[in-house]
């Protein structure tokens, strides 16, 4: 399949490259920046783009691509720090300038230029850089300016380079995606080859092959990821041969083990392992405060619940699916090497169970190189309810981190019937998917209340409602004070222990999502 190949120096943005080509029909990859190239050219690879990156060019040891990139013959587009290592690859000058650009910037191009086909010659850009090009490569011509009299792009004159300082896969980018798609489509030539129907029509094949006669086992947990890999599976294999693992931590909301059982059934499941854990879990965690601690906990015992409960179920040999993403992967530094920030360890990606599995080459990650949104349409295609479809995201350790402080059955029990309230009531008006994630937090303060003539000392529940776009960042949902007014006061006279209700109004940076 045609693909635009995307060798990223770390940059935050560089998983935005990757869905925005994707989202015009064209395939694209992600290797580490400094990859040796020989081990990711493919012949569908039509086109390289060089990310941005959080180092400066000047920094020791700075990741730099193998020099056969440029000698490949294949269109390469440097983005800001890729601008720059093209640049210093042709004696240009990168220098930190004393005017560093951050968010719009006007730029105006210079000359007609494939790149900027049907593009307005002034537009509003997204700049983030400190280090600035101040010389073009001796081989470039400057095509393009920011109003602060940067270069914002530049073309080699006889080879298929280019380099811009701006970030055209930001959405504040004007005609953004129009340059990635004059780069992708204009000049490297790559086909608008990439659907889900295609994509399930190859998974479909390799899990043929891949399974024969073997049984595979599933980890569900519950959520879009693990529900769409079950979809799949079922979709591709005989039903008797998939085993769906649900273990139910106690950590869970309000109905959901149930919920989730009966989903998997209207999919088509025939062998469902619905292990009970809870007491395996609270136990554990029975006075534990520290979130960390909690944790480790919970990622401990499902660790040690799930091996147990395997070795007892299935015969050796068997194989074992998750619903593991392309961001996942990315995200624990195995998709782009030790380049990649960490951000979060995602528990399904390195537990000793996956790790060996993997080694034994019996691990199947049907969704590995899907992004979430592709996930979430794969999902309606193949049939699974859209309530699951377009839930809000949930953490692995459940409501253990949203019960501030220690956790108790009397706490869960609290927090289940009020977030449930909550979700519910969200649903209700119509505002729970205009929101990328809500949830109650119970907090360890007891604050003073009237009800009747008596004076009460209630729990605290926090409100969440984020937008965000992956969760890397997140702003505040613009609540209608209407709806919140009255969900406060619904919470308050159904959940007797709650008597005080507060809504979280802090974006990501510089809070978390999370509370804890
Ligand atoms: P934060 O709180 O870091 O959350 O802004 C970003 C996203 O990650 C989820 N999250 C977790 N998911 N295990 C998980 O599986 C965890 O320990 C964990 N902590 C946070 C969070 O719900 C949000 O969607």
């Amino acid at each position: 399949m045609d693909t635009i190949l995307i060798l990223d120096f770390g940059g935050q943005t560089t998983q935005l490259i990757g869905r925005r080509i994707r989202d015009f029909g064209v395939y694209s990859e992600i290797a580490p920046g400094d990859t040796d190239i020989s081990e990711v050219l493919h012949d569908g690879v039509k086109g390289i783009i060089l990310s941005g990156s959080p180092h400066s060019s000047w920094d020791d040891g700075t990741p730099k691509p193998d020099p056969a990139v440029l000698a490949c013959g294949l269109p390469v587009l440097g983005i800001c720090y890729g601008f720059h290592q093209l640049t210093l690859a042709d004696d240009g000058e990168v220098k930190p300038l004393p005017h560093r650009e951050y968010g719009r910037s006007g730029v105006r191009h210079l000359s007609a230029n494939s790149l900027f086909k049907g593009i307005p010659e002034e537009f509003l850009s997204w700049m983030s850089h400190g280090d600035s090009v101040t010389v073009p490569g001796k081989n470039y011509e400057l095509i393009a300016q920011s109003e602060n009299g940067i270069p914002a792009a530049a073309a080699h004159i006889n080879k298929p380079l280019w380099g811009v300082q701006f970030h055209p896969e930001v959405s504040h980018c004007e005609y953004g995606v129009e340059l990635l798609e004059n780069f992708a489509c204009g000049i490297c030539g790559a086909g608008k080859e990439w659907t889900l129907e295609k994509y399930v029509d190859q998974e479909t094949l390799k899990l043929r092959r891949k399974a024969a006669d073997k049984d595979v086992l599933l980890l569900i947990s519950g959520g879009v990821d693990s529900t769409v890999a079950a979809a799949l599976l079922l979709n591709a294999l005989p039903h008797e041969k998939i085993w769906l693992m649900y273990v139910d931590t106690g950590m869970m909301r309000k109905g959901e083990s149930d919920e989730v059982a009966e989903n998997l059934r209207s999919l088509g499941a025939e062998n469902l392992l619905l292990i009970d854990a809870r007491e395996r879990f609270l136990k554990p965690l029975d006075g534990i405060e520290d979130p960390e601690e909690k944790r480790r906990i919970i990622g401990d015992t499902f660790i040690r619940v799930q091996e147990e409960e395997v070795a007892r179920l299935l015969p050796e040999g068997y194989l074992l699916a998750q619903g593991t993403l392309y961001t996942d992967l990315i995200e624990s530094g195995q998709g782009v090497g030790n380049k990649a920030q960490v951000i979060k360890s995602h528990h399904n990606v390195g537990t000793p169970l996956v790790q060996a599995k993997r080694a034994a080459g019996e691990l199947i990650e049907p969704l590995e190189k899907l992004y979430k949104d592709e996930v979430r349409r794969l999902g309606e295609l193949l049939g699974v309810p859209s309530a699951i479809v377009r839930r809000h995201p949930f953490p692995g350790p459940g409501l253990a981190i949203r019960i501030l402080s220690d956790v108790t059955e009397e706490k869960l029990s609290i927090l289940r019937e009020a977030d449930a309230l909550y979700i519910s009531e969200l649903r209700e008006r119509g505002l729970y998917d205009r929101i990328w994630q809500a949830f109650s937090v119970l907090l360890p303060v007891r604050s003073v209340g009237v009800t009747g003539d008596t004076r009460d000392y209630g729990y605290v529940l926090g409100l969440r409602a984020v937008v965000s776009l992956d969760g890397m960042t997140a702003d505040v949902f613009d609540f209608p004070t209407k709806d919140l007014l009255e969900i406060s006061a619904k919470i308050t006279n159904t959940v007797k222990e709650i008597g005080r209700v507060v809504y979280d109004i802090s974006s990501k940076p510089p809070a978390t999502i999370e509370w804890e």
